[in-house]
């Protein structure tokens, strides 16, 4: 099975959703930030004037994040025309992910809200101008858009995600559900050569959608600092999983023969190995390339509050079901999937009572296609 056809986040408003559980996500794209207002700034001027403005945002998912920066790119490229003098461009904004992806729930329930902040902006007087919404489902392994056609780029937390599980890591990585102290070192090498492949792919192809010496593409993946792909930094999350399925097959709930070949179709690439691939590539030159990190505290309730929160097991638990549950249910079935995580929570919980402050590692890069 192909990971396009099973890979989704949990879709709808549900307590398990997606939407209910990416604060995290959230808070990323705002410590993110700063590098995606100057991307747009510096875009916007060098367009001089333009009468139309593209934007993809690239594994939007479905949720509050959904359309987080096509709002501040809206609001963003208004103000400074508002400040230059200047009408402002007609926006497009195209919204991809996989086939799966809740996109009802986009256009149902983010879509309007995304509308009604951009009127809110007219009652006080801001300049606007018409901005045209498209869902597109496909895989960005693929060409998605026209040729030529796109400004600027933004992708965050998604290109992380591959395209398939190569057959070396299903044959060889039976104790683990991704890459781990233990994995033979071929496991290693056949994860790390998918993710060039797969990441190659996706340049080339969006080299052909974004505007020659103008667009602007700021990608931001779970990575590592890191050269060393076991590094904790990356797989203790997965290692976490791995144990509470294991605990289900030592009980007899799962079969050892499902979870001996089950394998997370996810690499965390080092600052290093991002920049080696775009200039292999070609086509785009960098202007940033950042690490930065964020606790597993941050999926608290909170969005200013959590940075210094307690860590809660439940709340990791919570966020890692929406996002994985579709992977592990197409596998193990979804009458096991209360039991696992249920299981994973008191794992989680357990770790950080004992004093352990996990964090992850983001890697963003800002680029300028040539
Ligand atoms: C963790 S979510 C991130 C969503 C959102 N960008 C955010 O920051 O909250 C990752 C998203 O990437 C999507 N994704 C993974 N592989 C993809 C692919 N090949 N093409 C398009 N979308 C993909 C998943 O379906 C999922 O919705």
């Amino acid at each position: 099975m192909e990971v396009k056809q099973v890979l989704h986040m949990n879709g709808g408003l549900v307590a398990t959703s997606y939407a209910n559980n990416s604060l995290l996500q959230r808070k990323v794209i705002s410590m993110t930030k700063p590098i995606t207002d100057e991307a747009i700034t510096e875009l916007y001027i060098s367009m001089n004037a333009p009468k139309d403005l593209c934007m993809a945002e690239l594994g939007c998912s479905s949720g509050p994040n959904t359309m987080a920066v096509a709002t501040e790119l809206v609001k963003t490229v208004r103000e400074l025309c508002r400040a230059l003098g200047q009408q402002p461009p007609e926006f497009r904004i195209h919204l991809n992910d996989l086939n799966g992806n809740d996109f009802n729930s986009i256009l149902r329930d983010h879509l309007p809200k995304f509308q009604l902040e951009l009127r809110d902006e007219r009652s006080r007087g801001g300049r606007v101008s018409p901005c045209f919404v498209s869902a597109v489902p496909g895989s960005f392994y693929g060409r998605l858009f026209a040729s030529n056609t796109l400004h600027f780029i933004h992708s965050s937390y998604s290109l992380m995600w591959l395209s398939k599980i190569p057959k070396e890591v299903e044959l060889l990585n039976k104790d683990n559900i991704y890459m781990a102290s233990a994995s033979p070192r071929q496991v290693i090498h056949a994860y790390y050569n998918q993710f060039r492949n797969d990441f190659s792919t996706f340049l080339r192809c969006r080299s052909e959608e974004v505007v020659s010496g103008t667009g602007r593409m700021v990608l931001t993946v779970l990575g590592r600092r890191s050269e060393d792909a076991r590094s904790k930094e990356c797989c203790y999350i997965w290692e976490l999983l791995a144990l509470a399925l294991k605990q289900m097959v030592a009980e007899g709930v799962i079969e050892e023969e499902k979870l001996h070949s089950f394998n997370i179709p996810q690499y965390t690439p080092s600052p290093t190995e991002v920049k080696e691939e775009v200039e292999k590539e070609g086509s785009f030159g960098i202007n940033h390339l950042e690490t930065s990190e964020i606790s597993w505290a941050a999926w608290g309730k909170g969005f200013h509050a959590a940075a210094a929160a307690e860590p809660d097991g439940n709340n990791v638990s919570g966020c890692m079901r929406s996002v994985a549950e579709p992977l592990l249910s197409e596998r193990f079935g979804e009458s096991v999937m209360d039991q696992i995580f249920d299981k994973y929570s008191k794992i989680l919980c357990d770790r950080l009572a004992k004093g352990e402050e996990p964090k992850f590692v983001n890697v963003t890069v800002s680029m300028t296609r040539k």
